[in-house]
């Protein structure tokens, strides 16, 4: 029986025997506040917390800062960059990505600390990704063959660790549907 999108699980409902039901599970690691974290991923977030200074958001006044470590120790900081043309501004973290990318080609991401700060202050939990930016990393974990760990908080308050940014989009669309199968 299906009602308002809930798969009822109990076997006496199940009008469909051969559907079969499963779940998908997001590990998170949940920090108090950024004081908690080990030293690499402090240093990481205190970057992005810098670089929300050079967000330019007119428009939202929500400023969002990313820093990403590379494998080879690097570290890359960007901002959101708005236009007055809307769907022109482009998102911190791609901003971030296409600059590790143009920068250091060819070497892998390991991290992603990700914070903001809105115009009257607010910034006392974790944000995360948007569609289009969750994509865009799913592409780099796949290129790179390596996972992409996240850090997502505000200026205050808990610190959230997502070990793998595809865990944040199940069923990705991947480059592999455009090769022959
Ligand atoms: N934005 C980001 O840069 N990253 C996110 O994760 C969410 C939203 C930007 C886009 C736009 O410049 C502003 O925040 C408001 O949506």
């Amino acid at each position: 029986m299906v009602s308002a999108g809930v798969v009822c699980s109990r076997k006496s409902d199940n009008l469909f025997p051969r559907m079969k039901q499963t779940s998908i599970h997001i590990p998170v690691q949940i920090y108090p506040d950024f004081h908690a974290l080990e030293i690499q991923d402090a240093v990481l977030y205190e970057s992005a917390r810098n670089a929300t200074a050079a967000a330019y958001a007119p428009y939202s006044r929500f400023r969002v800062g990313v820093a990403i470590r590379l494998e080879n120790g690097q570290i890359i900081t960007g901002s959101n960059q708005e236009n007055a043309s809307f769907p022109a501004g482009i998102c911190a973290e791609r901003v971030t990505l296409s600059a590790a990318s143009a920068v250091s080609p060819g070497i892998a991401i390991t991290d992603m600390a990700l914070t903001y700060i809105n115009d009257t202050g607010d910034s006392n939990h974790p944000i995360s990704p948007c569609g289009i930016c969750r994509q865009t990393l799913s592409e780099y974990e796949q290129r790179f063959g390596r996972s992409i760990r996240l850090i997502l908080g505000g200026f205050t308050g808990e610190i959230y660790i997502i070990s793998r940014a595809t865990d944040l989009l199940p069923f990705a669309f991947s480059s592999r549907e455009l090769r022959p199968h």
